[in-house]
């Protein structure tokens, strides 16, 4: 079957799918504790809407009780071709700092090839490049060559809480033979690239005290402990001074990398410059464990404070204060359990306590690292698949330093079905942090790619 007069509607229509986008990111579907739930549910009706309006049917909110909704909608009728497990999430994080955006970041806006928004690209994008895929065969061919189950969840940015009583409520609904997963980035801006290896996270929040009152600085300070200096000592223990954790135990389970593995990580000839320049890291602050840095944000553990507190600069009173808090997380990889890394840093964080100050731990969460072998023939008509998208030669393989929870349960569910994981961010994406944005020429590629994947599954199973 030739899929030109597909390739031809998604290359016309590329100004509708970027509306669909613009659309979804109106909604602030923030599913943090604190945030309006409803804003969530909203964005699941939309979601529903979108795949129904692109053909997809039987489409559902897929609801638990106390998490955030799941959307599902299939298309199943293309007997004895492959079933692909679609999947995207549509809930986004906080906005962040609004003052900090250069324009309202629920009010998706282009500038510069980009579109800027909250979720223009994590991960609003990947459900946009699934329903457009989708509606491309639907509105030329009529038909997809291959059976399609999407699956949005509602709840991938705070940790994917429910998934497994999701899972095991709609194990036999979710049954496929490939996922492709829409939620990771690209090596480059027009690098098109595969993913195989995510990092698990294991986080929570830790809160220090040591009085029921913040106290007069002046009038008790001496003998009187101080909580913010208290967690900031127990901080500080958990690396050593070249930043590298110092949990006892935790490098021990840390594996080396295959043959495989290495020659890619040499053959990408990444630097500091690069890192530099990416990331926007100021000249005089040094970029820790210069020479292997890609090793280290995608195979090695890492530790992170992400939010701390006490008073406040606006009340920045002459006080010792009577609690400080705050949010942190290790990073792990492969065979590094997350339960027994969780239990090794509560343990080093009580050890490191100094002056008896009481220490509360709340919010845990624990989610495993995930690898795959890309050597089936499915990651080669991936490839394939991506290289006629991009225009390129081929696709890059590649690690990634974050996380998503749904991808080594799902994958275990469906009896090891291969996971494809690949995306649309790229190393300006900015994702969590304020003007996050999607490379639109890369937007309309993967779109393009995802066209051309499916065909290519299709191939592949009837060889
Ligand atoms: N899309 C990201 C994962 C990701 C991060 C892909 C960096 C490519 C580059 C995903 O939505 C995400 O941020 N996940 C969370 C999961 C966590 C809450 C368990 C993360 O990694 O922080
Ligand atoms: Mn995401």
């Amino acid at each position: 079957m030739s899929i030109d007069k597909t390739l031809e509607y998604a290359r016309a229509n590329q100004d509708h799918f970027v509306d669909d986008l613009k659309g979804l990111v109106k909604i602030p579907s923030v599913s943090f504790p604190g945030f309006d739930a409803g804003k969530v549910e909203e964005s699941a009706s939309a979601v529903a809407g979108l795949l129904r309006s692109r053909g997809l049917e039987n489409v559902e909110i897929l609801k638990l009780e106390g998490a955030h909704p799941y959307v599902y909608g299939d298309w199943l009728h293309a007997p004895n071709a492959p079933t692909l497990l679609l999947y995207a999430h549509h809930d986004v994080q906080p906005a962040g700092r609004e003052e900090l955006w250069k324009s309202p970041p629920f009010q998706a806006t282009e500038r510069d090839g980009r579109l800027y928004g909250r979720g223009a690209a994590d991960d609003k994008a990947g459900v946009v490049v699934h329903t457009s895929a989708i509606s491309s065969y639907l509105k030329t061919a009529g038909s997809l060559p291959v059976n399609v189950k999407v699956i949005i969840e509602g709840e991938e940015e705070c940790g994917s809480d429910h998934l497994e009583e999701f899972l095991s409520k709609y194990k036999a609904k979710m049954q496929a033979d490939i996922m492709v997963l829409t939620d990771t980035g690209n090596y480059d801006i027009g690098v098109p690239s595969i993913t195989t290896a995510l990092r698990g996270l294991v986080a929570l929040d830790v809160a220090v005290k040591s009085a029921d009152h913040p106290l007069h600085s002046g009038m008790w300070g001496g003998p009187l402990v101080d909580p913010v200096q208290a967690l900031a000592k127990m901080i500080a223990s958990v690396t050593d001074k070249n930043g590298r954790l110092a949990v006892p135990g935790l490098w021990d389970k840390v594996r080396k990398l295959t043959k495989v593995e290495e020659t890619s990580l040499k053959s990408l000839r990444y630097t500091v410059k690069d890192f530099r320049k990416q990331s926007g890291v100021l000249p005089k602050t040094k970029v820790i464990g210069n020479k292997d840095l890609l090793r280290s944000m995608w195979y090695k553990p890492t530790f992170s404070v992400n939010a701390i507190q006490a008073s406040s600069r606006k009340d920045c009173a002459n006080i010792i204060n009577e609690s400080a808090w705050c949010h942190m997380g290790i990073r792990i990889v492969q065979n590094m359990d997350p339960k027994a890394t969780l239990a090794a840093l509560k343990k080093h964080l009580l050890k490191n306590a100094p002056w008896g100050v009481s220490v509360e731990f709340s919010g845990e969460s624990t989610n495993p690292a995930w690898t795959t072998v890309p050597e089936s023939a499915v990651f080669q008509a991936a490839s394939r698949a991506l290289a006629k998208g991009f225009g390129t030669k081929d696709a890059v393989f590649m690690g990634c330093g974050g996380s998503i929870p749904f991808v080594g349960p799902f994958s275990k569910v469906l009896g090891g079905a291969p996971a494809l994981l690949i995306g649309v961010e790229d190393p300006y994406t900015n994702p969590h942090s304020e003007n996050e944005s999607v490379h639109l020429g890369d937007f309309a590629k993967s779109i393009m790619s995802a066209v051309h994947l499916y065909k290519e599954l299709a191939e592949i199973s009837r060889n």
